[in-house]
């Protein structure tokens, strides 16, 4: 079972910055896993929330804020004063520290609520400046995003992203088209599920935390998990010899 650092080594550093970037840069897992939104002067910046009030010191919208204003804000300090200064990352300098790695990057784009246009095209963009074609996975709870990204870069690896299980998700799959569902770590258990991995779709599952969920999927035959303790993780599967 892989792992993903989920928006960098989150329970450690803030989420969503260089500083979470390094840090599982560091580690021996698969990947990593990071949320991106468009900025109001069309930038991609790489951030969970639609607002930047609960991980910096401003408030507002991200879509209603320039790069340049956004820089101004205190990404760190809201997690302990030792991180004070981090800035938002964009995504060119996210993917420019993992370019150098063998990790995988998950970019998930945020447009679940607001309509970001051409940011299918600007991510896909962004990773082709930096030929990680085959080093990159984009997933979306849009899945109308996630066809757009199929359509445009059959050759970039991609996955629809679920908070809740619909019954006949191995022939709705087929429709995005895409082979990878990352599920909510509770709809893992339920049958759909279960039938999705019998018939080889890839399933990761998000957000995993506690060792007593890695052990039950790691018995359903989940690809991977997305967890903010990538190390807890790495020694958890450790002892079980994988
Ligand atoms: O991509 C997996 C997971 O990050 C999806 O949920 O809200 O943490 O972005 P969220
Ligand atoms: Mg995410």
């Amino acid at each position: 079972m892989k792992i993903f650092a989920h928006r960098g080594y989150s329970a450690k550093y803030p989420e969503n910055t260089i500083a979470a970037f390094q840090a599982a840069a560091q580690l021996p897992i698969y990947g990593v896993e990071l949320d991106v939104h468009l900025t109001k002067d069309n930038q991609i910046v790489v951030i969970h929330d639609e607002t930047i009030d609960r991980t910096s010191n401003g408030s507002g919208f991200v879509k209603d804020l320039t790069l340049e204003q956004l820089r101004k804000f205190d990404f760190g300090s809201w997690l302990g004063e030792e991180y004070a200064g981090e800035k938002i990352p964009t995504l060119s300098e996210v993917l420019a520290l993992f370019c150098k790695t063998n990790l995988m990057v998950n970019i998930e784009l945020k447009s679940d609520i607001f309509v970001y246009a051409g940011l299918e095209e600007k991510v896909l963009q962004e990773v082709s400046t930096f030929g990680m074609q085959d080093q990159i996975i984009i997933s979306s709870f849009d899945h109308e995003a996630v066809n757009r990204v199929a359509r445009l870069a059959p050759n970039v690896e991609n996955a629809a992203l679920f908070a809740n299980m619909i019954l006949n998700v191995v022939d709705y799959q087929k429709t995005i088209p895409t082979k990878a569902l990352h599920v909510a770590l509770p709809t893992a258990v339920r049958k759909p599920v279960l039938e999705a991995i019998k018939k080889n779709s890839v399933v990761r599952v998000y957000t995993v935390n506690e060792i007593d969920h890695a052990e039950v999927l790691l018995n359903i035959g989940v690809d991977a998990i997305f967890t903010d303790e990538p190390e807890k993780m790495l020694e958890f599967m450790k002892l079980r010899g994988r």
